[in-house]
């Protein structure tokens, strides 16, 4: 025999009043059309923090926090190598490679990774940072015999093209949250996180997904370019996250040669 069960019975009126509400939107008034509730001013678009100024620096100087590498357009000279090299003091084991990074990615990178840590995200590790021109050919030779050069070349730039060659791009995973290096580190806490979060300190995620056709590279959840804070909020306000079409260069899908 049917039996009701009496511990469910306070969820009726919950139930009837949600699906009332469901089925007669508009039946209860808003806080809008509530008599005497002050009118809310309509949203505006939140202005520039500062005004940004396109020209402050070289987008084709290697050694220029906004140089622009891809496909099109290599590092100069193509054996290009930076300057200030520092190894970055990652908290925790952050760094365990003990890889380097040019100076300015590299402070950004520790103030980012203690930002991470704190809001709970994990513990930031630096997979890879600055490789020199003939790093990059065993990087890019690799790739290109594992997955055949279409592939390869969609994962790995040649020598001389790449950002990693600058000592500003910097190659992501954390502690214990799997994924490294491959797309579905995009959904852990820190892929998530660094997404959203990495603005703030300078950096832009370089190779977002679908726009292969505009950088010439694969979904890269794990890479991040340092822009400064100047270019990456401003990418942010004004929601463009490609340096191609920030700065309305040609696409750089493949080699001229
Ligand atoms: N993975 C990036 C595209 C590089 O090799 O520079
Ligand atoms: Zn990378």
């Amino acid at each position: 025999m049917f039996k009701p069960n009496l511990r469910l019975l306070w969820a009726l009126p919950v139930l009837s009043i949600t699906l009332g509400l469901a089925l007669f939107p508009g039946v209860l008034p808003s806080s809008a059309e509530t008599p005497g509730a002050a009118a809310i001013p309509t949203p505006t678009r939140m202005p520039p923090v500062y005004n940004f100024d396109r020209n402050l620096y070289s987008l084709d100087d290697s050694a220029s926090p906004w140089v622009v590498v891809n496909k099109r357009t290599p590092l100069y000279p193509l054996r290009y190598k930076p300057k200030s090299l520092v190894k970055p003091a990652m908290p925790g084991a952050g760094n365990p490679y003990g890889l380097k990074l040019a100076k300015v990615a590299g402070t950004a990178l520790v103030k980012m990774a203690k930002a991470m840590k704190a809001a709970g995200a994990g513990t930031l590790v630096l997979q890879s940072g600055y490789r020199s021109y003939v790093s990059q050919v065993s990087v890019h030779n690799a790739q290109v015999k594992r997955y055949g050069l279409a592939k390869g070349e969609a994962l790995a730039a040649r020598p001389g093209f790449s950002e990693h060659q600058t000592g500003l791009a910097a190659d992501l995973a954390a502690v214990g949250q799997h994924c490294t290096i491959q797309i579905c580190f995009a959904k852990t806490k820190a892929g998530k996180w660094l997404a959203s979060n990495a603005y703030k300190y300078g950096f832009i995620l370089r190779y977002p997904a679908g726009q292969t056709p505009i950088t010439g590279y694969q979904f890269e959840p794990w890479h991040f370019r340092f822009v400064g804070q100047e270019l990456s909020k401003e990418m942010k306000i004004e929601s463009i996250g490609v340096l191609e079409l920030f700065w309305r260069l040609p696409y750089a899908p493949t080699y001229a040669g």
